[in-house]
């Protein structure tokens, strides 16, 4: 059963997203001879050392700042003059993307961006990533978010979903670059282990009878009818996403909204300050989504009565 991009045809198996982070680090400094890293701005890659080192929020990084790996390099999500300006450098190992940010806020990038960014690595020898932990195993519609986009990295990290509960985490990539790893260099005891990987077996089946599929068409629906029962709310600034990858942009803080619909009965996430980020199943009914809805539209008429 072949899932990954082609090309990508060498895995190291580990525990979870951080960990697949961690390889994928290593792997582009070894295969490159180079330090550096491009990484983005609102950027969320794991709380590992080195993830965190390319994780861009103050809020986990400042208690460890000093400990970080050093010649990570930040730039907006989107702006490819200064990715471009840096990699004229000759001394990026590698650039690392979420093709959409998942924490950062669900931020889609402009239709050229990955693109250009993949022909400008290449042209200037450094390694393409695309962590895919919170966009892949068809979230978006698509089995890898980047797809939408027509592009392939050279590595690409996956976890979440892909143990269907049962810690997982997997970075994959070209041959070439990944075996310049000697054994040993990256292992972890339970990484790979078989319970995983039947875990993942499973989850791979079933994506690919349709659950794909499934996710970007409810994923459509879901967008369409949030955006008829909340885009004209005063509280509600904009409502975007692509497939189950959803969020609502509020003009005010996000904390107490999201508190009173939990305590409606509906679970969701946050980034920031003011946006809620919605990951539902991908086996979530129509009926569920109008419950949601419901529940979302209760929750903020009472926060604009509070005003
Ligand atoms: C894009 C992305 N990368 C990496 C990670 C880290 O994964 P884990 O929590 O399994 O370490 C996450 C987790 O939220 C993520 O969303």
């Amino acid at each position: 059963m072949t899932v990954t991009p082609s090309g990508l045809n060498m895995a190291y198996l580990s525990n979870s997203g951080a960990e697949a982070i961690e390889a994928a680090i290593k792997i582009a400094v070894k295969s490159t001879g180079r330090k550096k890293i491009v990484s983005m701005e609102k950027a969320y890659h794991g709380k590992t050392l080195g993830a965190l080192s390319i994780t861009h929020s103050p809020k986990y990084r400042k208690s460890f700042e000093s400990m970080l790996i050093p010649g990570v390099e930040f730039v907006r999500f989107g702006d490819y003059d200064s990715i471009l300006a840096l990699l004229k450098k000759e001394d990026i190992a590698a650039v690392f993307i979420e093709p959409i940010q998942g924490e950062g806020g669900i931020n889609l990038p402009d239709p050229e961006f990955l693109s250009s960014v993949r022909e400008a690595a290449s042209g200037y020898g450094s390694l393409l990533v695309m962590d895919e932990i919170q966009s892949g195993l068809g979230r978006t519609g698509k089995m890898w978010a980047h797809e939408h986009w027509g592009i392939a990295p050279d590595i690409m990290t996956i976890g979440k979903g892909i143990g269907g509960g049962i810690p997982m985490g997997v970075t994959v990539g070209k041959r070439e670059f990944v075996e310049t790893l000697e054994i040993g260099e990256q292992s972890s005891t339970t990484g790979g282990n078989p319970l995983s990987c039947a875990a993942g077996e499973v989850v791979l089946r079933e994506l690919k009878n349709g659950m794909v599929r499934q996710a970007g068409e409810m994923g459509k629906y879901m967008l369409q009818r949030i955006r008829e029962e909340t885009d004209s709310h005063r509280l509600v600034s904009e409502s975007r996403g692509i497939g189950m990858m959803l969020a609502l942009e509020l003009k005010v803080r996000f904390v107490p909204l999201l508190m009173d619909m939990i305590d409606r009965g509906l679970i969701n996430l946050y980034s920031g300050i003011n946006t809620i980020r919605m990951l539902p199943p991908y086996t979530v009914s129509r009926e569920e989504v109008e419950k949601a809805l419901d529940i979302m539209k209760a929750s903020l008429d009472h926060r604009l009565k509070m005003q």
